[in-house]
């Protein structure tokens, strides 16, 4: 098959995605869970022009997306592209259930799991549902064998096994966002840096708590604005804050406080396997230094972090 680097050639690519799906599908139903991230938003936008409002898609906020994420699904999806969009707000019951929890994996697996019920719930409430769709492409195949590791979908019970609609399965990902991009999805969208599926749950480190989340999402909003004023969005591959699980002593307005600090990531790699961390310039680093402490409350601390991957991996944990 002939690799989507043009415009031109993803408009063929959606033209008979989109005759394919038709048929496939007919006059049934398809859910879809729709993380914001790249693969999902472009199946879903795809979906949307083949199917229409026989798409129902499902984006669970689990309290753990980065700042504006949800909104901006919201006002892509439903506002600009009139989706048939369930919104699930399911902030309490993901942080009630990590609650206490700081083991890095049992993290993963609690939201993994609490995952999987919430769109469970969700899919049983829905009448005739047929078919499930999925934003796997090549590399998840070559990788794991055939489901999509991280959309953690693969898990759902016997009775709720729905036949794939997987329309970028053969797309690497630099295809899919050319394909995204005719479909019209924003660029912030479709040029998105890599988030883990865990989100900002294994950037609050040890056992979250909602201040610390707090000002994590706060502190990461900044570090994107000040990336994308310095033009480093781009150029950088993968950027974040993370929060640790200690304070350390300050001072503020002439009264000893005891807070947290911040640390900066930001790392370049072709495959995340070896990453290296980039310089930026003093300027920006001061000025996002300046801007997290002035804007973020319970901080009194930046610093960023210079290890490369190996030894230190690209995460903190
Ligand atoms: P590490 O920290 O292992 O990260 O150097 C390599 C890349 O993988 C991402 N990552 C994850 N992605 N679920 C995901 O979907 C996870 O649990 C997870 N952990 C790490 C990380 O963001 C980086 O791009």
């Amino acid at each position: 098959m002939q690799r989507i680097t043009k415009p031109e050639q993803a408009e063929v690519f959606i033209a008979e995605q989109v005759r394919e799906v038709q048929l496939q599908v007919g006059e049934k139903k398809v859910l879809l869970a729709l993380s914001g991230g790249v693969d999902s938003s472009v199946v879903a936008a795809l979906l949307i022009k083949a199917l229409g409002k026989q798409l129902v898609c499902v984006h669970v906020n689990h309290g753990l997306m980065r700042k504006g994420e949800s909104e901006q699904v919201i006002e892509v999806f439903q506002g600009q592209m009139d989706a048939n969009l369930i919104y699930v707000d399911a902030v309490d019951r993901f942080l009630n259930k990590l609650t206490g929890v700081d083991d890095p994996e049992e993290k993963r697996k609690v939201i993994g799991a609490e995952f999987i019920r919430v769109f469970e719930e969700e899919a049983r409430k829905l009448d005739e549902i047929d078919y499930l769709a999925q934003g796997t492409i090549y590399p998840d195949i070559l990788e794991s064998g055939a489901v999509k590791a991280h959309h953690n979908v693969g898990g759902l019970p016997e009775d709720l096994q729905f036949e794939l609609v997987e329309p970028v399965k053969l797309l690497f990902k630099d295809e899919v966002r050319v394909v995204g991009t005719a479909l019209g999805l924003p660029d912030s969208m479709v040029f998105r840096q890599p988030f883990p599926g865990p989100g900002l749950g294994v950037r609050c480190l040890g056992a979250i708590t909602r201040d610390r989340l707090e000002a994590l999402r706060e502190s990461d909003a900044i570090l994107r604005e000040e990336f994308d004023a310095a033009g480093l969005t781009q150029e950088i591959w993968q950027f974040f804050t993370v929060v640790p699980d200690f304070r350390t002593t300050g001072v503020r307005n002439d009264k000893r406080v005891y807070d947290w600090p911040v640390f900066v990531r930001a790392v370049n790699t072709v495959d995340a396997m070896v990453a290296d961390v980039p310089e930026i310039s003093w300027v920006v680093l001061k000025r996002i230094t300046d801007r997290i402490l002035d804007e973020v409350p319970g901080v009194c601390r930046v610093l960023y972090d210079l290890s490369p991957k190996p030894p230190a991996t690209i995460e903190w944990e």
